[in-house]
């Protein structure tokens, strides 16, 4: 759409709890972007109680990923309608398979960079079982968690090498203290990683 031309767009990529959210809310915070999250604007619509929106909730019941085209059309209605007052979008969770990538550039727009938060399967498991108690989501308990973790794996780890390719993938170590993750992620946005990538935390 015309409405987005020239827009920037920065992919955040990670598994279920590596903190996409949590670093997305501080990136908006110094830079201004409109953060758009997938699994936000999902659940949007299952509370909304459309006939779509019941579909989803089993879907993501089950950690799988939704149709892409559902996700496709979430994302640019909100990008549309943000436009005008937007200075770039963060798209969190998206695209968790190569395919959604290329589609959204291909039929919206291209982007920047991904930004991709590494971290390992019982760090993730350890942040989803913490804020399980009190996030309400119907995927935060142990046996979906396990399933989000698979979908990631199979369906999501595939758009890492994809972008890596392309010279576009920030690799972020996640691993770590949320404001030390942060400072690489300004380094990154700020282009002062010095093309080394994934060494978190040494550059002070
Ligand atoms: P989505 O909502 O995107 O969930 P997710 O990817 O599983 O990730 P989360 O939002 O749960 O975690 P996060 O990485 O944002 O971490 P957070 O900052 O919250 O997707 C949900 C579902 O929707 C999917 O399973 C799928 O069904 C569907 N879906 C979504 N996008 C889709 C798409 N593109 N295509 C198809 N289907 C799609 O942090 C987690 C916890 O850890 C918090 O408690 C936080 O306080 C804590 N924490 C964060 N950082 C740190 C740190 N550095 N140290 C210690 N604790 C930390």
């Amino acid at each position: 759409p015309d409405k987005l031309k020239g827009k920037k767009v920065i992919f955040v990529v990670g598994g279920p709890g590596c903190g996409k959210g949590t670093q997305c809310e501080r990136i908006v915070a110094k830079y201004g972007y409109t953060h758009l999250s997938s699994g936000d604007l999902l659940r949007d619509e299952v509370k909304s109680g459309s006939e779509r929106g019941k579909k989803l909730t089993e879907i993501m019941e089950q950690g799988k990923l939704v149709p892409m085209e559902t996700v496709l059309e979430l994302l640019r209605d909100a990008m549309i309608a943000k436009a005008d007052t937007s200075n770039g979008f963060l798209i969190d969770g998206y695209p968790r398979e190569v395919i959604q990538g290329t589609e959204f550039e291909s039929n919206i727009q291209e982007c920047d960079c991904v930004l991709y938060f590494e971290c390992s399967a019982e760090t993730m498991t350890e942040r989803l079982l913490g804020r399980a108690k009190t996030s309400g989501r119907v995927d935060d308990n142990e046996e979906t968690i396990k399933k989000r973790l698979d979908t990631f794996y199979s369906a999501t780890e595939p758009v890492v090498s994809h972008y890596e390719e392309k010279g576009k993938l920030r690799k972020i170590n996640a691993e770590r203290e949320v404001e030390a993750i942060f400072a690489d992620v300004c380094a990154a946005l700020d282009g002062k990683e010095g093309g080394k990538e994934d060494e978190g935390g040494k550059e002070d």
